[in-house]
Formats: structure tokens, C-alpha cells, sequence
């Protein structure tokens, strides 16, 4: 017997993409400069052209995967490529953006910060001078000032534990420190400046909805005392950055892509980033983050690195179960931002990451349709899933 599993009306169904990874040529920015002079990591040159390609992707999301809400990111330091430079090219190309989402009658997620920054505020000492924050503030200023008819939902920050956990406590990314003394500024600072944006936004669009997401993990340990370094992580890495910014969010951003267990996975069960695959995850996360807050949540991200697309079906399905479950449970949750639209630039890992509903042919800039996408749209057309 098929079960039909409806989601809330009005449920928002997107996909998610950003700046850096899609557009291309972002030479301004921090990682770009580092991509220069590291020699051990990918370049993301033109990427998906997606600056040159928006309206083409933009349509794939909205005729291709029926969708009808899209998250995007600004890039900070195509706006700002100098200290007290506004680029105006760059604020009508990203009008031409958001008049094509609304053409196309998509709800706008925009994201203002999505791990990248300015060289020359990185130069100035980034995100580890509490000072510094002005400088992000005046950038959202302009933001709301030339966009803010535009968008529905802002989304100030992705992420910040794992900007701060790889390029801070792991030093695995851009600035590559490892000072656990950085690691608590920065977060701190982000969330400061978190509270800062979300006043300026709300002066001018007291309705629009303001929030920022962070990375969340499931977690299936066994012993007592890995349970206890668990709790004591989520409060400090993941759930803190809402504590911090208490009363100064409208809705959560959960990004959920993975478990750390103490089980051994089979290969069918690992992403090719050799993640975990626990989709029950997702329903645990998210009751947990509803019991303490109350507050709305937006499925930001939510994905898998598989460039056969022979477990992406699965995965998409199997997750939206636990989702709906948690749902039907109560947990007020607004919408779902499958990451990523079409295949882009993963960070360190390049291009061999593949986690686009649709395939990027790099050489062509071709976009391509994966299986899992025909089945991502037919659950955005029925608002269900159908298992
Ligand atoms: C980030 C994305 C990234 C994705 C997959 C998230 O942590 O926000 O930028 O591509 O995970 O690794």
C-alpha cells in the first residue's frame, strides 16, 4: 500500500547554492587569494559560470524541479571589492538576480555571508577584531537598502561553526590557524554581528524573516562518556550560536548532512565524501533544536556528495520521512533547501565532489538533470512524498 506523507501548505521546496562555489572569478575574496598561493587545493576559476548562467539555473529550479523558493548568497566582496567601494556593477548584477527569482516567483533566501570574505577585511584582521563587525554591518546596510524589496527571508551567516572549525580550531581552511582561543572570538564575534544585522534589517522590513543556520550532526555513540563530550559539543559548537543570539533570530537554519557513530558503515551506507548516512538524524536535530527554541526552522542544507547518483533518490526520501515525522511531532518547520542546485566548487575538495540534483560538465558548463532531480521535482509538485 503507497503512503502519501503531505507537508505542511505553503511548504517552501528549494534547493540551496552560494556565491563562491557557483559564480566564478570572485577574485576579491579571501579563499580566492588562498587558492593562488596554496598549490594543494583546487582553483575555482569560472566554476559553473553561474554569474553568466543564473537565469538559465534559476529556471532549471523552477521548470525543471518545480520548485518554489530558492536560497542564493551575495558576495560580500563583489559588493565591497575595496574598503569603502561599493561596486555598482555588482549590486545591478545581483538586482538582475533577484528580479529573475521573482519573475520566476520563487521565495528568496539570501544568504549574506557564506564563508568568504574581502581580502582586504581579512587583511585587516577578518572576523578576529570585534571591531571589524562594522564593516559587515555597512555592507548589510546596502544590502537591505538594494535588495531588501526583494528578498523574503535573509540568512546572515552559514555556518559559523564550521567556518570557525576548519579555518580556525582545525586550520584545515583559510586563515589555517589552530588557536582555541580564535576559535571562541571569532564564533563570539560572528554572533555579535549576527544581533547588529538582524536590527539593521528589521529598522527597514520589520516582517521580513531574519536567522542564521549552522551545521548540525547526529550522533549514535555508545559509551557514556563519548555521550557526554557529544552534549557537551552541541552546546558549545552548534546550539551556542542561538544562545548567543537569543531573541535576535526569527526562524533557525538546520544544515544536516551526516552522523558520527561508533558503528562501522557499509559502503552503501557512506557518501563519496565518506560521510554517514543517517537519515533518522535529520528528525533528531530537529526536535532537539524545536524543544529548546520554538522557533520556526528552515531546512537550509540537506545533501549528498554522489557523483553515480545511485544513492541521492534514497537519501532525499528517506530523510524527508524523518522530516515529516518530526513534523507531525509538532516541530514547526518551513521549508527544505536541498544543497545543491546543480554540481559546484566544494571548498577544498573541488570539483570532484558532485552535489548537484543536476550534473555540471565542466568543460561544457552544460547542466544536466540527474534521475534524482526528476524525483525531487515530483515531490515538490505533489507537496508529499510517496513512499
Ligand atoms: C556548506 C556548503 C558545502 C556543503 C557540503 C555545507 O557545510 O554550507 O558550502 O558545500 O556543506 O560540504
Amino acid at each position: 500500500m503507497q503512503k502519501v506523507l503531505k507537508f505542511p501548505n505553503n511548504f517552501l521546496w528549494g534547493t540551496a547554492i552560494a556565491a563562491h562555489q557557483v559564480e566564478g572569478n570572485n577574485v576579491y575574496n579571501d579563499w580566492w587569494d588562498w587558492e593562488q598561493k596554496n598549490s594543494k587545493i583546487e582553483k575555482s576559476g569560472i566554476a559553473c559560470d553561474h554569474y553568466h548562467l543564473f537565469d538559465k539555473d534559476l529556471a532549471l529550479a523552477k521548470n525543471y524541479l518545480n520548485n518554489n523558493a530558492i536560497r542564493i548568497s551575495i558576495e560580500w566582496s563583489r559588493v565591497f571589492p575595496e574598503k569603502n567601494r561599493a561596486n555598482k556593477n555588482e549590486i545591478s548584477h545581483y538586482k538582475e538576480v533577484l528580479k529573475s527569482i521573482k519573475r520566476l516567483k520563487l521565495t528568496s533566501v539570501v544568504t549574506l555571508h557564506h564563508f568568504t570574505n574581502p581580502l582586504w577585511f581579512s587583511k585587516l584582521g577578518g572576523w578576529e577584531k570585534e571591531n571589524n563587525g562594522k564593516y559587515f554591518q555597512e555592507f548589510v546596510k546596502l544590502c537591505v537598502k538594494e535588495f531588501g524589496e526583494m528578498v523574503d527571508w535573509w540568512l546572515v551567516f552559514n555556518e559559523p561553526n564550521v567556518y570557525v572549525g576548519e579555518g580556525y580550531l582545525k586550520g584545515t581552511w583559510v586563515p589555517q590557524k589552530k588557536n582555541l582561543f580564535l576559535t571562541a572570538k571569532v564564533f563570539i564575534n560572528l554572533a555579535k554581528t549576527h544581533k547588529e544585522a538582524y536590527k539593521i534589517i528589521k529598522k527597514s522590513y520589520p516582517e521580513t524573516k531574519v536567522g542564521s543556520c549552522v551545521n548540525f550532526t547526529a550522533f549514535k555513540l555508545n559509551n557514556i562518556l563519548s555521550r557526554m563530550a557529544v552534549n557537551i559539543y552541541q552546546r558549545l559548537a552548534e546550539l551556542s550560536f542561538f544562545y548567543l543570539t537569543r531573541n535576535f533570530f526569527d526562524y533557525i537554519g538546520v544544515n544536516y548532512y551526516q552522523a558520527i557513530t561508533s558503528e562501522d558503515f557499509l559502503e552503501e551506507d557512506l557518501t563519496d565524501m565518506g560521510w554517514k548516512i543517517y537519515p533518522k538524524g535529520i528528525y533528531e536535530v530537529v526536535t532537539n533544536v524545536w524543544n529548546r527554541f520554538q522557533k520556526p526552522i528552515l531546512i537550509t542544507e540537506n545533501g549528498i556528495a554522489d557523483a553515480k547518483d545511485t544513492k541521492r533518490q534514497k537519501y532525499l526520501t528517506d530523510h524527508l520521512v524523518w522530516l515529516h515525522k518530526a513534523i507531525e511531532n509538532g516541530a514547526q518547520v518551513k521549508g527544505y533547501f536541498h544543497w545543491s542546485l546543480i554540481d559546484n566548487f566544494e571548498w577544498a575538495q573541488g570539483r570532484k565532489m558532485r552535489f548537484g540534483l543536476i550534473k555540471t560538465d565542466y568543460k561544457t558548463l552544460k547542466r544536466i538533470p540527474r534521475k534524482s532531480a526528476s524525483s525531487y521535482a515530483k515531490i515538490a509538485r505533489e507537496n508529499a512524498v510517496i513512499i
